[in-house]
């Protein structure tokens, strides 16, 4: 039997540094755990719509949507959450008004939605968490869970912690009441094994240094890392063997000038010499990614590998990098 490396999670967080795949990692983990028919919730957090542009739909209202099919039957729902959104459902489920109704309306009218974030910007990360974690718990009429499971494409690693760590947040704020409920009972959901929180990088030297700050600063704050995502890793064009001598200088130059004759070339001495600096330059790239992948591995953490596409990123892709990453046991 098909088992992830994460078999109890049903709330998957991806972060990263910003640009290094997130959104894009986040679609096709909805994608593979969907796959086989399953249902799953793929949201953003951040107002960007970055979703509604990776399947090519139009911006996504606040409303629960399915953006794709996934193999074998499975459906990927989107929504994207904002604050204000939330904070109208909030007060539908609590104090049962009508998110079109009359109050809710004059609520925002006033302002009153300002008005609570200006005076705790920290309201606003409870109630997108308070969102995310509702869907997380949510029941269909009969019982079983309306989504099997739920991914955040959710905020660069720089924010991740302050993001999910609300019960911090809250802290100074609100000490009892129903804020201080809603962010305790969020809060026990985001620290149980019900989430992962999963880190997308690139072999880089910066992206490598958030993760590793990033994993430090989640398990501080007692929230769980989940896997490690190297997106768009290239294969080495050259052999080990060549890419240490290219990289210690020591690349035999008559040979890749003979390589070139026999290829049906008559390289000069500048073509030659040109390839050379070049296979220098590669195996430098190659030997700082494998450093990179180096301190990745100290962190023990399950890690995965997506390869660079070499056209934009599209459905198809997506289906392939699921695949990718359901072969690889994260889904
Ligand atoms: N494996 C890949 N191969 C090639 N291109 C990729 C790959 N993964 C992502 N991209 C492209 O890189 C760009 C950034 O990806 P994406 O939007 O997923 O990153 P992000 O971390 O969500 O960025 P942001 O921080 O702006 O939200 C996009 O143009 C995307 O299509
Ligand atoms: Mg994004």
């Amino acid at each position: 039997m098909w088992v992830s490396d994460f078999p109890g999670a049903r709330l998957h967080v991806v972060t990263g540094k910003g640009g290094t795949g997130k959104t894009t990692v986040a679609a096709a983990l909805a994608l593979a755990i969907a796959a086989g028919g399953k249902r799953v919730l793929l949201t953003e957090v951040e107002g960007r719509q970055g979703i509604a542009q990776l399947f090519d739909t139009a911006p996504l209202p606040y409303e629960e949507r399915k953006v794709a099919v996934a193999p074998g039957g499975g459906d990927v729902y989107a929504l994207a959450i904002d604050p204000e959104g939330a904070l109208l459902d909030y007060l539908h489920m609590f104090y049962r008004l009508s998110p079109s109704g009359i109050p809710a309306r004059t609520l925002r009218r006033m302002g009153a939605f300002e008005f609570a974030t200006t005076v705790a910007p920290g309201l606003s990360d409870v109630l997108l968490t308070g969102k995310v974690k509702e869907a997380v718990i949510r029941k269909q009429k009969d019982g079983t869970p309306a989504y099997d499971a739920v991914v955040v494409d959710g905020p660069p690693t720089g924010r991740i912690t302050r993001f999910l760590n609300i019960s911090h947040e809250m802290g100074g704020l609100a000490k009892v009441g129903p804020i201080k409920n809603q962010s305790d009972n969020v809060m026990a959901v985001l620290r149980s094994a019900q989430t992962a929180v999963h880190l997308v990088t690139l072999l880089e030297e910066m992206p490598v240094q958030e993760t590793l700050d990033g994993v430090a600063e989640l398990t501080a704050a007692q929230l769980p890392v989940g896997g490690v995502i190297v997106n768009a890793v290239r294969e080495p064009v050259l052999p080990a063997a060549d890419l240490a001598a290219a990289e210690a200088g020591r690349l035999d130059v008559a040979a890749l000038a003979a390589g070139l004759k026999e290829a049906g070339l008559e390289p000069d001495e500048a073509l030659v010499s040109a390839l050379a600096s070049e296979a220098v330059d590669h195996a430098q790239r190659v030997a700082l990614e494998e450093r990179g992948r180096d301190s990745l591995g100290a962190l023990q953490r399950p890690s995965y590998e997506l390869p660079l596409l070499t056209q934009a990123v599209d459905l198809g892709s997506l289906y392939r990098l699921a695949e990718l990453l359901r072969e690889q046991g994260l889904a």
